[in-house]
Formats: structure tokens, C-alpha cells, sequence
């Protein structure tokens, strides 16, 4: 369908998909003031742009752990996303593959880790790590065989956050969906609790190493050579402990507002962490990108890379992967236009004398 701006494709995709998806895709945790000061933080910072610098065609490509990038927006790993479209994570790869992205594979997804690599996309895989290590191996490997090239660790999430929307709904999957990447371990009964409020919320506190802790990072370092990404930084001295640990790059996230409410918005953790990294590794950062400007900003303040959550999955259910592929493309096209006014040439002159 035909949408101007992403908050009227929330709309559309509200109206494509079964309650209890939309609210499980679009709600955050508690009284879901994280959730929206996402996005409400980003409308508090000013651009002060320079003018008369013949600005016509700005230059998006970056590089990020030596992979080419044409433009610093990705896919954000995000769970079942058979809930808004009959082909899935693998319906959305072939979006990532059309507008030359990379997608973040969700372990919770519902296709493969094999399907989706079908797609010859730029993949990166998300993990979570299990109280089973052997069952943490198993997934880290059939990323590497598949040719995913980073492992993003979720560390915002040893435990779910609470949602109210989805313990209202008792949130489970539908019969056709299954968390297929541990299907073969785990038995119906496990991957499906329909007996409790959130199945999802049982599902972590079973299943998730609720006691995770910088050594089992170290432990997973161990085991791979890809590099290892953390995902949920936001406070400054795990940054520092980030580079102590020798992490590949780090997302600045607080998962959508969907884990701990009123954590502080992700831009607002931004601009301390840079300050620490200091370019050494590779900082991503999501939550809230609905705008052009707001890539902008995340750039200008350090990040050198954003991801894009729940708009991909409206998109998704909008209209399929070419439904996923016009979220990519209006955020691409809105950034550009934010360059060309602001009079940036190239990612790497955008810095902080740009905004207030
Ligand atoms: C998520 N997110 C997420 N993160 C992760 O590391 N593993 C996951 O499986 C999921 N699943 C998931 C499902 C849904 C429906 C949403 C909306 C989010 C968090 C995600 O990666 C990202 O941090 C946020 O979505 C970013 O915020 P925006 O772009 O949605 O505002
Ligand atoms: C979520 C989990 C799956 O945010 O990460 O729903």
C-alpha cells in the first residue's frame, strides 16, 4: 500500500496481521516510556548545517569489519517474522539481498538458518546464549557453515522484559510457526508453553542462561572466529569493558524499550560510549530510527552504523519482501536528502559541530 512516512505503515501493518502479532511486534516493556522516548529523543536534537557546499551527491558507503557497506542502515534481528509474512525471515533476506544490506538473523526466527542463507544475502547471525552450551555451539557453527560473517550476542536480554500487551494476549506462537533453529532439541512442550502467560517469557527463563556474565563471552570467543558483537550497551563502563574484552563492535540498544522500561533512549547513551570507544571498534546503534535525520544524528554522534527493527517487520506485512525493500529505500532516500542539506559530503564528515 502506499505510505509517506513509517508511522503510517505501522498503521497498515496493524491492520495486515493478527492482533496479538502486531501488539507482540510493536509494544515494549511495562509502562512503555523507553519505547517511546526512542523516538521522542531524537526530535529533541538539532542540525546546524552548513550551506553553499554544492551538496548533489553525497556518499553513503562505510565499511564495517572489512565488509563494504553502500550504505550505513541494517536489518536489526528481530523474532518470527512469520507472524507477519508467510515467507518469513526468508522473505526478508531477500530483501536485505535486493537493497545490498546486511539482515542480523534472529535465533528466534521462523525459517532456518540454512533457508535464509539461500539468499546469498550479507548475513550476520544474533544470538542468544542457552543454559545448553552444546545447543549455543550448534547455532554459532551452522553460522559460520552458512557463511553469516559476525555473531551479534544479546546481552539486554538474560531474562525477557515484561509486556503487558502479550501477557494480556498470552502470547504464543500459532500452530504453523515454530522456532525452527531448535525444533530438533527441544520438544513441543518447551518451544510452545502455552500454559503461562507470555509462552516467550517462560521460553527465556527456561531455556536462556539467565546468569550470563563477561566470561561466557569469553567462553564464546573461544569458540569462533567470526567476530563477536555485543548488542544492549548502554551503560559507558561496559563500553570500556568491551575493549578490554577485545570485542569485535558493540550496538548501543535497549531492544526497542522492550526489556527494562525507562532505560534510557539509545541516541542519549550514544554520544558518552563514543567517547570511550574512540573509533577503536565499530559502534552500531538502534531503537527508534523512524527518519532519515535520525540516521543522521546516530552518525554525527558516533555511531557508524544503525539497524532498523520493527519497520522492516510492517513493511514485512505490508507487502511482503518488496514491502521490506521500500522501508530500506525511504530510509536511504531520507538520508540522503538530510546530507545534501545539512552539507555532508561523506559519512565520515558527519560529526557532533552539526547538532545541538
Ligand atoms: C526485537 N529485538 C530483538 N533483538 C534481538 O537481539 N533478538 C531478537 O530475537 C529480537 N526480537 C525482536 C522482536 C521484535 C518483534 C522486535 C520489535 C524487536 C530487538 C531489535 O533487535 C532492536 O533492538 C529493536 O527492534 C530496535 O528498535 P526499533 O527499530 O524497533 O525501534
Ligand atoms: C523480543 C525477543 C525475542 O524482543 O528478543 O521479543
Amino acid at each position: 500500500m502506499n505510505w509517506v512516512n513509517l508511522y503510517e505503515l505501522e498503521l497498515i501493518a496493524k491492520n495486515k496481521v493478527e492482533k496479538t502479532a502486531f501488539d507482540y511486534i510493536s509494544s515494549g516493556a511495562t509502562d512503555e516510556i523507553t519505547l517511546r522516548n526512542n523516538v521522542e529523543a531524537y526530535k529533541r536534537i538539532q542540525l546546524i548545517p552548513k550551506r553553499l557546499t554544492s551538496n548533489k551527491s553525497p556518499k553513503t558507503d562505510t565499511e564495517l569489519f572489512g565488509q563494504k557497506m553502500e550504505y550505513p542502515i541494517l536489518i536489526a534481528p528481530t523474532a518470527f517474522h512469520g507472524l507477519s509474512h508467510k515467507d518469513a525471515e526468508v522473505g526478508t533476506a531477500k530483501a536485505a539481498k535486493a537493497s545490498n544490506t546486511t539482515m542480523i538473523l534472529s535465533t528466534l526466527s521462523n525459517s532456518t538458518i540454512e533457508d535464509v542463507a539461500q539468499s546469498n544475502a550479507n548475513l550476520w547471525f544474533q544470538l542468544y546464549i542457552f543454559n545448553d552450551r552444546d545447543i549455543t555451539l550448534e547455532l554459532v557453527n551452522k553460522a559460520e557453515q552458512n557463511n553469516y560473517k559476525a555473531i551479534v550476542v544479546t546481552v539486554d536480554a538474560p531474562i525477557l522484559g515484561k509486556r503487558e500487551q502479550d501477557v494480556r494476549n498470552e502470547f504464543h506462537l500459532p500452530d504453523h510457526l515454530s522456532i525452527v533453529n531448535l525444533a530438533h532439541h527441544m520438544s513441543a512442550a518447551q518451544l510452545d508453553q502455552r500454559a503461562s502467560a507470555s509462552s516467550l517469557e517462560k521460553f527465556f527463563k527456561e531455556q536462556l542462561n539467565n546468569e550470563l556474565t563477561w566470561d561466557d563471552i569469553d567462553w564464546l570467543a573461544a569458540q569462533t572466529k567470526l567476530p563477536i558483537i555485543l548488542k544492549g550497551i548502554l551503560h559507558p563502563e561496559d563500553a570500556k569493558r568491551s575493549l578490554d574484552a577485545n570485542i569485535a563492535g558493540i550496538v548501543v540498544s535497549n531492544h526497542g524499550g522492550r526489556q527494562l522500561d525507562t532505560e534510557i533512549a539509545s541516541i542519549e547513551a550514544l554520544p558518552e560510549i563514543s567517547q570511550i570507544i574512540k573509533g577503536k571498534i565499530p559502534i552500531l546503534l538502534d531503537g527508534g530510527i523512524r527518519r532519515g535525520t535520525d540516521i543522521l544524528k546516530a552518525l554525527a554522534l558516533g555511531a557508524n552504523g544503525v539497524l532498523i527493527g520493527r519497520p522492516i517487520v510492517w513493511g514485512l506485512a505490508d507487502n511482503g519482501f518488496e514491502g521490506s525493500i521500500k522501508v530500506i529505500e525511504f530510509l536511504r532516500e531520507e538520508l540522503v536528502q538530510s546530507m545534501q542539506l545539512i552539507g555532508c559530503k561523506s559519512i565520515d564528515d558527519l560529526n557532533q559541530n552539526y547538532i545541538r
